[in-house]
């Protein structure tokens, strides 16, 4: 009750970040970090990725997507731009991945931050799965 009354003042008080979202992993595995903002596309003009709230890991501009930076590791929707998806996906994930990753798009002034749980698997995985493991139960084994 007290820890729920905490988070949103704290909510209140960070206006526009929004609450904690997580996204489960599995090494070997890409992982989408969800990001939409629907509100004004004019209010869209970079949407920046940052790692651990440090450093910037990734960024586009979804008005001109072909200056987007080609990375290695991350990659963007193109197609879902226009419906206000600017989620990435990292295409191979690494224990060290695991961490908070915040999505902000400027000049809108909209925060997300998602939460990467990294988890070892032994490889039985549903491949349409975008990193939900479909089996949890055989992790209690390990
Ligand atoms: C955004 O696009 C990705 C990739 O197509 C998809 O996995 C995800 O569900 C989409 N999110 C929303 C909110 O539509």
């Amino acid at each position: 009750m007290i820890v729920g009354c905490l988070i949103y003042l704290f909510a209140v008080l960070l206006n526009k970040v929004s609450l904690e979202v997580s996204v489960t992993g599995y090494v070997g595995d890409p992982a989408v970090l969800p990001c939409s903002y629907t509100e004004d596309k004019n209010k869209v003009q970079e949407v920046s990725w940052k790692y651990d709230h440090k450093k910037i890991v990734y960024e586009f501009s979804p008005e001109s997507p072909q200056s987007n930076m080609d990375s290695e590791r991350f990659e963007s929707f193109r197609d879902e731009y226009d419906s206000g998806n600017y989620s990435i996906k990292i295409k191979k994930l690494v224990i060290t991945d695991k961490g908070v990753y915040t999505c902000i798009i400027t000049p809108a002034d909209y925060v997300a931050n998602i939460k990467l749980i990294i988890k070892e698997q032994t490889k039985i995985q549903d491949p349409s799965s975008k990193g939900h493991y479909p089996f949890p139960m055989l992790l209690d084994w390990l």
